[in-house]
Formats: C-alpha cells, structure tokens, sequence
C-alpha cells in the first residue's frame, strides 16, 4: 500500500529546538527560570502527547509544575471522546481567567482532540479572548514555535493543521511516572465507528517504524522503566501502512526479546483485528502481560452493525475463547456504550447477557453521547434520558458483582506484581499483571521489583497478601 503519511523532516524538527534554544535564551535575559503546568483529559494517548509538551517545554528552559496558579505557560490538552469530557474543559479553561489576571504575563494554549474539531477551536478562539493559542494533535510538534510566537510576538495563534497526519520522531519526553512508560506505535484510527470523533479528530491510521519503536523501547529500558504500554486506537492493524511484513504481533515479539526486567502490554485491541497469532505471542512471552482489553460495545448483532464495528457476536465469543485457551490466567477487560440511538430495552438485555457470560475482569461503562460530525450524531434516538441512565446502573451494579466475586477467587492464589510504592501506613503497593491493587508488609526497597505474593484476603477494592 502506498504510504500516505507525512513524516516531519529532521530539519523541521531541528528548526522547532531552535526555538525552545531561543525561548531559554529569553528566560535567561529574564532572569528567572519559568514555569510550566500542562493538564490533561482523556486517555493514554492524551497523556503520551502531554508527556512530549513537557519534553518541548523543560528544553525551552521551563520547570514543570502540578498547578496553574502563576504558571508562566499553561498547556490544556483536551479530549472530545464525550460531551461531558468537553463541558469539563470548556469549565476549567473559563476559569483561566482568574489565574491570568493574577498574572497576566501567563501564556495560555489549548490542544488535543477538541483542537482538531474546528467548531471548538473558533469558540475557543473567539470566545476565550484570553487564551493565546490552539493547535490540534497533527501540529504538537510544532509547539515551541507557537509558544515562541506567543512570548515575542503577542499575537494570538491558532493553528489549523491538516488533518490527514503526520508522524514526528525525536520529541523528547518529560515522562510522568517513574516506573510506567507509554510508547505510541501508531496514531490516529480508520474504523470510523459510528458514534466515535477519534477519526475526525487524530486522522488516519498511522504505524510508526519498527526500528524507532524499538529504539524507544529499548531507551526506557535502560532508563529503568518496568511496565510499557504500547499505545494506539487499534493496534492489531499496526504495520498495514507499512512495506515491513512486520504485523503487532511480529513487533510485540520482536520487543519482548529485548534484554532486561519490565513487562509489556498494550491497548486497544479490536475485536475485528485481533487474532489466535496474537494471543499465541501472549502466550509465548513472560514479558508481556497477560491482559486484554478487547472493547465489545454493545452484546447485539444489530447493534454492532449500526455502530460500524466490523464483527458479530459469534466473532467475538471466538475471540474470547481462544484468548483464554492460549491463556487460561488472562485477564479480560472491554468497552461498552449503553443507549445507542435506537438501541430497546432488549438489545440492552443482550449486552447484560453478554457481560455474565464472559465475566470480564472489570469494564469501562459509557452512556451514549453524541458527537457532532459522526452518524450516530444523526440517527433517530427516541430513548429518554432517565431510561438510559437506568440501564447503565443496572449494568454497573451487575459488573461490580461480578467483579467482586472474581476478586474473591484470588484467595490462596500466588500472583506476580510489580511493586510501586508504600503507604502511609507503612505497606507496600503493587498491581498484578492485569492492573489489580496489592497491599503486603515489605521493605521500601523492594520498590521497582517484580515479586510473587501469595494473595490472604480481598476487599472491595484491593488484594491483601503477603511475599511469597
Ligand atoms: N480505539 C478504542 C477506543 C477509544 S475511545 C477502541 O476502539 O476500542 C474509548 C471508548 O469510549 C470506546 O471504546 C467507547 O466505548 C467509548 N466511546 C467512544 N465514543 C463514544 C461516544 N460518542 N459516546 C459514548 N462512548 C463513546
Ligand atoms: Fe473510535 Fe472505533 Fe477508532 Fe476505537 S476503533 S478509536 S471506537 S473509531
Ligand atoms: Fe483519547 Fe479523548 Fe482523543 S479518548 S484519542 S483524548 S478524543
């Protein structure tokens, strides 16, 4: 396949650390070294973008900080994924007016999935007259020219990048935790489902090389990071836009051979794309997690047609068994939106239905929330409000049973963790391979490590357990 995607040049890139050069240089006439506070929504993408603005901001001479309040560059990046994501932003950034007045040399931008929505961006330009700049996720690497803009030329600058996308390499990141890492594989997504802005928003699928993967990989490695997660929207149609021959599964091989102590997993999986050679990768490694997060989003066959996702429920209960056969130990998490457009109140009983009998480990449960641009936004919803609210509690309080029960079943079990951090009270913290709380009594140095602890109790929330 002819490969579409723009890749930023090494001279583009030279060009924007010129500018973080040029912005330090201005903080040194200054006299003071500045601060930086960038927030984020969203998912784990989100979170890898937000730790490449650090990246860009700590080499412009920038300190990192955890508030606004007299920030001298406040950095939003935003999610557009539900209405309730996007009101929360429109919230916070209203109330930048404060913090700016009290400091109105502050330097504000927006960014991320709501920027790449032009609607949201000319409110945001027209109606925070504060706000100094916006770019959506197609222009991140070209942040320290906007900035730089910002501080010299006080003009204010939004930025319209095309959509189709880009791929930048090199843009140093400032990571947020000590032991955990993300690495982007691939951006952007091509199944368009039918309720979902993230094509709109983060454009097509695009796979990153596998060589830059595994040199980022391998340079976490070293910098002591234990739990990986490899991201993008779909990962197992990673390297189709590639002319490599490598598939997710030939890359995730090709990384779980690197030398050294860490655990890889990744997310998303979907159910269209995924297959029995990816589980048998799982299966084969030590080093990768054995956890899944394959989103179903509705356990109806109509359903899953109107919402364009590819696969029908007998595709799908495949798909679980054959995870579980590679890998009876899995832990199994999903998706699922409840009041589609149209969806009655026996469509929902089927996705109940669904969720009993696979007994996912946990869910990530969401109401409908129409996207303006996307199908769905269009189709005839003639279900009220109370009654799609009544469904999602209904379904929450059956998946809070279920896991509750299977919580229980770790009892006497011996688990692998890695452990990262200690309590006030004096225990350790640690999570279990598919993400669960672990409380033990243990020694601060044991901080980074991967044990196995024999599991003695269960509360709601967390394990109790000792080394074993
Ligand atoms: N690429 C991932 C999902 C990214 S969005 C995948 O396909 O699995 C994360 C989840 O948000 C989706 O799985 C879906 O359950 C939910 N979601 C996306 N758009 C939504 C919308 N308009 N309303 C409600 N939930 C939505
Ligand atoms: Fe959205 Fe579907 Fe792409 Fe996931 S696969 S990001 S739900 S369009
Ligand atoms: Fe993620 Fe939200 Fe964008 S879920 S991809 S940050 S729309």
């Amino acid at each position: 396949m002819e490969r579409k995607t723009r890749t930023i040049s090494q001279e583009e890139l030279q060009l924007q650390r010129e500018y973080c050069g040029r912005i330090a240089a201005l903080w040194r006439e200054r006299g003071r070294t500045p601060k930086a506070f960038v927030d984020t929504y969203g998912c784990q993408q989100n979170e890898a973008d937000s730790e490449q603005i650090r990246g860009m901001l700590r080499e412009s001479g920038y300190e990192i900080s955890d508030t606004e309040e007299g920030a001298d560059a406040v950095v939003i990046n935003t999610c557009a994924i539900r209405e309730h994501a996007e009101q929360r932003v429109y919230g916070n950034v209203g109330a930048l007016v404060h913090t700016k007045r009290r400091h109105p040399d502050q330097k504000i931008f927006i960014c991320g999935c709501m920027m790449g929505q032009e609607h949201a961006l000319e409110r945001i330009r027209k109606s925070y007259l504060y706000v100094d700049g916006a770019f959506n996720p197609h222009a991140l690497w070209r942040f320290p020219e906007l900035l730089y803009t910002a501080l010299t030329g006080k003009k204010r600058v939004f930025l319209k990048e095309d959509c189709d996308g880009v791929i930048a390499e090199g843009i140093p990141a400032v990571r947020s935790n000590t032991l955990k890492a993300w690495v982007s594989v691939m951006y952007g997504c091509n199944n368009f489902c039918a309720y979902c802005i993230v094509p709109y928003v983060r454009g097509r699928e695009r796979s990153r090389r596998p060589e830059e993967i595994v040199r980022e990989v391998e340079g976490v490695i070293a910098a002591g990071y234990k739990d990986i997660t490899l991201l993008g929207q779909n990962v197992n149609s990673y390297g189709k836009d590639l002319d490599e021959g490598v598939d997710f599964s030939d890359l995730l091989a090709r990384l779980a051979e690197l030398d050294g102590d860490f655990l890889l997993r990744f997310m998303t999986s979907h159910p269209r794309d995924a297959g029995e050679k990816l589980f048998r990768t799982m299966a084969k490694y030590p080093k990768i997690a054995k956890q899944l997060h394959l989103p179903f989003q509705s356990g109806n066959d109509r359903i899953l047609r109107a919402m364009n996702r590819h696969y029908d429920l007998a595709r799908y209960r495949e798909l679980v068994r054959q995870a579980r056969e590679a890998m009876p130990e899995l832990v199994l998490t999903s998706d699922v939106i409840v009041g589609f457009p149209g969806e009655t109140a026996e469509e929902f009983e089927d996705t109940m239905r669904l969720i009993e009998e696979v007994r996912y480990d946990a869910l990530f449960t969401f109401i409908f929330s129409p996207r303006r641009g996307t199908p769905a936004a269009e189709m005839d919803d003639p279900t009220p409000k109370e009654e799609k609210n009544r469904r999602f509690d209904r379904l929450v309080d059956l998946q809070n049973r279920i896991s509750q029960e299977l919580h229980r079943d770790y009892i006497g079990k011996t688990v692998s963790v890695l452990v990262d951090g200690k309590e006030e009270g004096g225990l350790l913290t640690a999570r279990t391979q598919g993400g669960r709380l672990v409380r033990f009594a243990g020694d601060a140095e044991l901080i980074g490590r991967f044990l196995q602890i024999k599991i003695t109790d269960a509360t709601t929330w967390s394990l109790v357990g000792e080394i074993g």
